[in-house]
Order: structure tokens, then sequence, then C-alpha cells
């Protein structure tokens, strides 16, 4: 039976979730943001000291690991990187006794060495997930979990033998927003689900990959042989090393690059395992650079019935040539409202009256409306927003905390093994789609290409 949840429900539990929230004119005409609150402990005991390993110290390597050092008791000890830039600019940042290499098995080797991230491009994910857990240690590994799909079986089996915590890095299923609209989802807030949709839209050559190349970049400064050691052999190519995700050696293109922490959010609100039907399209419009992967695409994803949700349709894009925004955003649609849904707020819409004719009514209207226009009026919505505390450290910290808890206190996290290649699956998938010019059926209980 689905546990889709009523509307009564929702009322019920609504005035318990936010102690405040009352529905009706009132919040229509004055939506002051409900705060959205997370109480911390901030203890940690003498023998919870985690000693941390970097592996790919690049762009998001450096933003994970400044996160991750703001739980107390966490501590660099190692970082490995390919490219010498990146290890100089680590021990100015984490100090000149960090131990470093290019050699990754060298860093997973070191006893002060609990827990490793993962953040080098996503052709190394898998393999050095295996090797981090085979080696004992817990490992944060940045989306997407893996590069192809059948890659993902190897991983969860490492995960399972090892009992080590293992998390993958999208980090905004942690947050305040994603967790709130969960509860309101939970709570009947919307009616029954029957759309979602996400995009993320950018306009700029940084934004579309096109990163600067550091001037001293040469075979000699960067290891390329160890990075294309596990793909396609080829010459040095500084673009191909800088700019990896316009490759499909080393990328995965904008679905596993950024349709994926749409999945893991919306899998996290609706507790899904997965679409069973994939259809993508799209192209290379604009940044013609040379790039092997289209900078607008579009996915279509149909959801069955599942314990925690209705059948719905998810619609997924990505545009890199927007000239109107940079922006992004996950909306859930159901038959009494809808959802937005951040990683700081949530806004929820909801008509008065369910039924589109009755939007405009005149018993709501002043009497004295009614008298002087002799026409009806459009109601009012309902709407109401929450939005995070001030001073709120934010999902990415939160995302951490979730961690260090698994690997201090072995509590399981949410976007585990198997959480991460069911949210990695279909937006890879949707390459294939993309290329092959194909449906794609996929079993998301089993796990498995249909
Ligand atoms: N969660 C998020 O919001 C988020 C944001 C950005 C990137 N990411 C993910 O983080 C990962 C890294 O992306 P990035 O933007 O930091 O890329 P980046 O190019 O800035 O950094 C990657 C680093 O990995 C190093 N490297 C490559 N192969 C290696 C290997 N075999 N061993 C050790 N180091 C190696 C490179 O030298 C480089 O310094 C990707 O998987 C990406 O999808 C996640």
């Amino acid at each position: 039976m689905p546990t889709t949840p009523s509307r009564r429900k929702f009322i019920r539990q609504a005035a318990f979730a936010t102690g405040t929230l009352a529905m009706g004119a009132s919040a229509a005409a004055s939506p002051v943001p409900i705060t959205l609150e997370r109480a911390r402990k901030e203890y940690f005991g003498p023998n919870d000291q985690v000693n941390l390993g970097v592996i790919g110290a690049g762009g998001m390597g450096v933003e994970d690991t400044k996160t991750a050092l703001r739980i107390p008791g966490v501590k660099v000890t190692a970082v490995c990187d390919l490219y010498d830039g990146r290890i100089e600019a680590a021990k100015d940042i984490w100090g000149k006794n960090i131990f470093t290499t290019r050699d990754y098995r060298e860093l997973l080797a070191r006893p002060d060495v609990d827990a490793v991230i993962i953040a080098t491009p996503d052709h190394w994910h898998r393999e050095i997930s295996v090797a981090a857990m085979e080696a004992g240690k817990a490992a944060y590994c940045e989306k997407p979990m893996v590069h192809s799909i059948e890659e993902g079986p190897a991983v969860i089996a490492a995960a399972k033998k090892s009992g080590k915590t293992y998390q993958v890095g999208s980090q905004g299923l942690s947050s305040l927003g994603n967790e709130k609209a969960r509860e309101l989802f939970r709570a009947g807030a919307i009616g029954q689900l029957v759309y979602a949709e996400g995009y993320w839209a950018r306009n700029s050559p940084t934004g579309a990959w096109q990163y600067p190349i550091p001037k001293d970049a040469s075979a000699k400064t960067v290891d390329w042989e160890r990075f294309v050691s596990n793909t396609t052999k080829r010459d040095f190519d500084p673009l191909r090393f800088f700019r990896w995700r316009n490759y499909r050696d080393y990328g995965t293109g904008v679905a596993g690059d950024l349709f994926v922490h749409l999945f893991s959010s919306s899998h996290y609100i609706l507790d899904s395992i997965g679409p069973q039907q994939i259809i993508s399209t799209g192209g290379l419009r604009y940044w013609k650079d040379g790039r092997e992967v289209p900078d607008v695409l579009l996915g279509m994803f149909d959801y069955a019935e599942q314990p925690g949700h209705p059948a719905f349709n998810l619609s997924l894009r990505v545009n890199f040539v927007d000239g109107t925004s940079d922006s992004t955003y996950l909306r859930l649609v159901g038959s009494e409202g809808s959802m937005d849904v951040n990683w700081n707020d949530v806004y929820l819409r909801k008509n008065l009256s369910s039924d589109p004719m009755d939007a405009f009514s005149m018993g709501k209207a002043s009497e004295d409306m009614v008298s002087k226009t002799k026409r009806k009026v459009m109601m009012p919505r309902d709407q109401v927003t929450w939005s995070a505390e001030n001073g709120y450290k934010g999902a990415h910290y939160d995302h951490f905390q979730h961690f260090f808890d698994g690997v201090r206190e072995g509590k399981s996290v949410v976007e585990d093994a198997t959480f991460g290649y069911r949210a990695a699956a279909p937006a890879l998938l949707c390459n294939d789609s993309y290329f092959e010019k194909k449906v794609v059926n996929w079993d998301p209980e089993t796990m498995k290409l249909m």
C-alpha cells in the first residue's frame, strides 16, 4: 500500500512540526519565513580524533577539507594529488609537515589516516573507493559515486564487506531545507505527488567548465600517465587534465555532474529508490570548444509507485547557455500544492480551493469590493516559507557532521553506497539515452538494466 500522506494528516502534523504554522488568509497576506533550526553537539572526546587523508586536492577537495576541518576533532595528515601545484597549495594551507604523494596507495597504507576524502575526477571514484575501504579507511567520495553504471556493485560490495562508513558527497540532502521538505511531504503538505522538476542554469565560461590552465602545466608538473592509467591512453593534454569534465573518459557530463544532486535530494525527500524509465535529449549549442558532451540536456524520468510515494514524473534540465539566470531549483508538485526546495529554504504554495473555478470567489471578497466592481476577485494562494536560521552552518557542514558521526559513533549515513548508486545510475543512464538515442529501462530495486 502506498503511504502517500493525506491532507488531514498534514494539517495535524504541520502545527506540531513548526509550532506556528497556520495555513489561511493570514499566511497568504504575510508570508513571514518560519525559521529552521538545527541543534548541534560540538563535543568530541580525546579518543575521537579523526586523521584525514585527501585524495584529489583540487577545487572540491579543498572545499570539502576546509568544511571537514570545521567539525571539532578533525586533522589533515596526508594529501595525494597528480599536479604539483595542488600539492604545494595543500602544504600552504595545512602545513609543510603533512605527508604528500602522487600515489593514492601510499596514502592508504598509512596508519595515521583514518578516513579519506576522494575528490578526484569521476573516473577514479570506484577504484579509490574500493581500495580505501579494503585498506580499512572510512571514505567520503564526491558525487557521482561512479563513472559508469557497471562500477556501482563493486563499491556497494566493498562498503558491506568492510563495514566502514562510506558517504557520497551530494551535500544538499543533509540540509535543513531538504529535511523540512521531507517532513512536509510525509505530512501531506502538497497532497498527492504527480510531478517534479529541477534545473540548473548557468551562463559563464567557468560555469560551463572552461577552467583556467595553470601556466606551469606540463608533463613534468602533472602525472599524466597515472591520470590516464585506467582509461584510454593519450599524449599529455592539459585541456583534458584541467577541464576533465568536458571529456567522457573522465567526466560524466552535466547529468553526472548536476542532475545527480537533484536525484539525491529528491530521493531523500520522497524516500525513493529511483526511476524505472529514463529518456534524455539535448545538444552542444554554444560552448563548442572541443568538448564531447552537451551543454543543454533535458531528462525525463518515470517513477513507479513505491512505499514512499505514488507514481509520478520527473523532468530535469541543465542549460549552460542561459542568458537570463544563473540558478537552480527543485519543485515538487502535488494535487494540493507545490514546494520549491533548496538547501536553506522551502517555499510551499497551496490554492485555497482545489477546484479551479473556486479560485474566483465572491464569498471571499469583501462586501465593499463586490458592490463596487460587481466582479468576482481572484483569491490569493496560501504560501509559507521556511528559512534556515541566521548563522546556519550549511548543507556541506551538516553532510560532514553526518559522515563523522558515522566514523566516530558507527551511525548509519543516508547517502551510503546503495543510495549513492541509486542517485548516480539514472544520471549516468541519461548519457546512454542521449548518446544512443534510446529509452533506458532500469530496475531501481535490483539496480540492474532491464
Ligand atoms: N558536491 C559538490 O557540490 C561538488 C562540487 C564540485 C565538484 N564535485 C566533485 O568533486 C570531484 C572533483 O571535482 P573538482 O571540481 O574538484 O575537480 P578539480 O579538477 O578541481 O580537482 C580534481 C583534482 O584531482 C586530482 N587528481 C586527478 N586524478 C587523481 C588521482 N588518480 N589521484 C589523486 N589525485 C588526482 C587533480 O590533480 C585535481 O587536483 C568530482 O567528482 C566532482 O564531481 C562535487
